[in-house]
């Protein structure tokens, strides 16, 4: 009797193993080393244009950003939409910066348009060089946005920028951290070679983290190389810093925070949200979107309570505002919440997604706190990206995607209603107009 106790306990405890393995299968990758992108180009080539990205620059527009070792190369771009054939030509700006003993290539910026909705155009930067080809976005729904912060430029960089570019999105939102060069400027420049093959193609919209500060008191200034090389819509969209800015797209309106700007009651980034959520009209976006790179619903133990304090001051206004989503970094792990506010689940507040998981050498966060918030739906540390495609003015699909190993797997995935289709921005209407008008 006893032998067939202990017998039936061993089975019991193998069949317990075997589930613990079956159910956390997928064993947590190390980091992986940076990468080392070359100029591709041989010295007789410097004028030739390198590190190209877009970006959205107003209705109809998109900004082209370059840099070239020559000085002297003009900031023109030649565009249309057939191969070959530049029909179009706008002239742009250019800058450069130093830090320490490092002095930048010559950078440009310029913005062409109008340009149609849904098309393909083909481009060329300073009258050299290869040809490049930029999709634009609809003009409106469905629209496809995809989302990974803290990307850095590993292994597991390269796994997640081939990742995204399997999934056919129309602008990539990317929320802080870029390079992780970390005041070795020349990573910024493999960062820019890294992420071109997507930046050249797509718009990519992103905003601050920690790793763009790159200050040394009395040395250099603060975001120097982030503000020289990742200009952002700011003056089209009022703002006066690069740090702070939205912009709409396909009846979404996004905007773009700075957990690294001033953000109390009395300062300028709140001054211009306020100001900016006055314009926002939800029967021509429907769609509120907010991106910063500090999370205020992390339940990861990095960076606990880390964004309490905009959170205290900013939280009421984009509830008040009925924003949508929120989409943060800064974690380097995945994690969705149903919609919350002030801590308490609350159907008119917003669903929080932190997505730090782009694929940096620091690696993963991997210690969460227990029992897991109420408000606390998904959470994984694990590197990947997210997908956020915008069906209509009432739905849309948010799905994120692990990076299994070098494959590409649908780990998380949910329905989510607009606010203005559950009543919420009818709702809170007079508290908004009320929290605008105060001074
Ligand atoms: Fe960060």
């Amino acid at each position: 009797m006893e032998l067939k106790f202990i017998l039936l306990l061993i089975i019991n405890l193998i069949m317990l193993l075997s589930s613990t393995v079956t159910a956390d299968q997928y064993v947590r990758p190390l980091p992986r080393k940076n990468l080392n992108i070359p100029w591709p180009w041989d010295s007789k080539s410097q004028p030739y244009p390198q590190q190209v990205h877009i970006s959205l620059a107003g209705d109809r527009h998109m900004r082209i950003t370059w840099i070239t070792d020559d000085k002297h190369s003009p900031s023109f771009v030649e565009y249309g939409t057939l191969p070959g054939r530049y029909d179009s030509i706008s002239e742009g700006e250019f800058t450069s910066y130093n830090y320490m003993l490092y002095s930048s290539g010559k950078i440009h910026h310029t913005v062409i348009g109008p340009l149609e909705y849904n098309t393909m155009y083909f481009y060329r930067c300073g009258g050299q060089g290869p040809e490049f080809k930029l999709k634009t976005p609809p003009s409106k729904f469905p629209i496809t946005f995809a989302v990974a912060g803290d990307l850095g430029q590993t292994g597991w960089t390269k796994s997640t920028l081939d990742h995204i570019d399997q999934c056919k999105y129309d602008v990539y939102l990317l929320p802080g951290d870029l390079s992780y060069a970390d005041c070795m400027q020349h990573l910024w420049d493999s960062f820019g070679r890294l992420v071109e093959p997507l930046a050249s193609a797509r718009p990519w919209m992103v905003t601050e983290g920690n790793h763009e500060e790159e200050n040394i008191p009395l040395l250099t200034d603060e975001f120097v190389s982030y503000n020289s090389r990742w200009k952002m819509p700011f003056e089209e969209s009022g703002s006066t810093s690069n740090l702070y800015y939205s912009f709409e797209v396909a009846g979404v309106h996004v905007i773009m925070l700075g957990s690294y700007a001033d953000y109390d009651k009395y300062s300028e980034q709140y001054r211009w949200l306020k100001e900016d959520l006055s314009k926002v009209d939800r029967k021509r976006t429907p769609w509120l979107v907010v991106l910063f790179h500090v999370p205020w619903y992390n339940s990861n133990k990095a960076h606990q309570g880390a964004g309490d304090d905009m959170m205290t001051v900013m939280e009421p206004l984009l509830y008040a505002a009925s924003v949508d989503l929120v989409l943060a970094g800064h974690v380097h792990a995945y994690e969705r919440s149903k919609r919350v506010y002030n801590g308490r689940l609350d159907p008119c507040g917003a669903v929080h997604i932190t997505i730090g998981d782009g694929g940096n050498r620091e690696g993963l966060a991997h210690r969460y706190i227990n029992p897991q918030p109420k408000w606390s739906e998904f959470r994984e540390a694990s590197f990947g990206h997210g997908e956020l495609k915008i069906v209509n003015s009432t739905h849309a699909f948010w799905s994120w995607h692990r990076n299994d190993n070098d494959e590409s797997i649908k780990a998380d995935g949910i329905w989510i209603t607009s606010l203005i289709s559950s009543g919420c921005v009818d709702k809170n209407k007079h508290e908004l107009r009320s929290m605008l008008m105060t001074p």
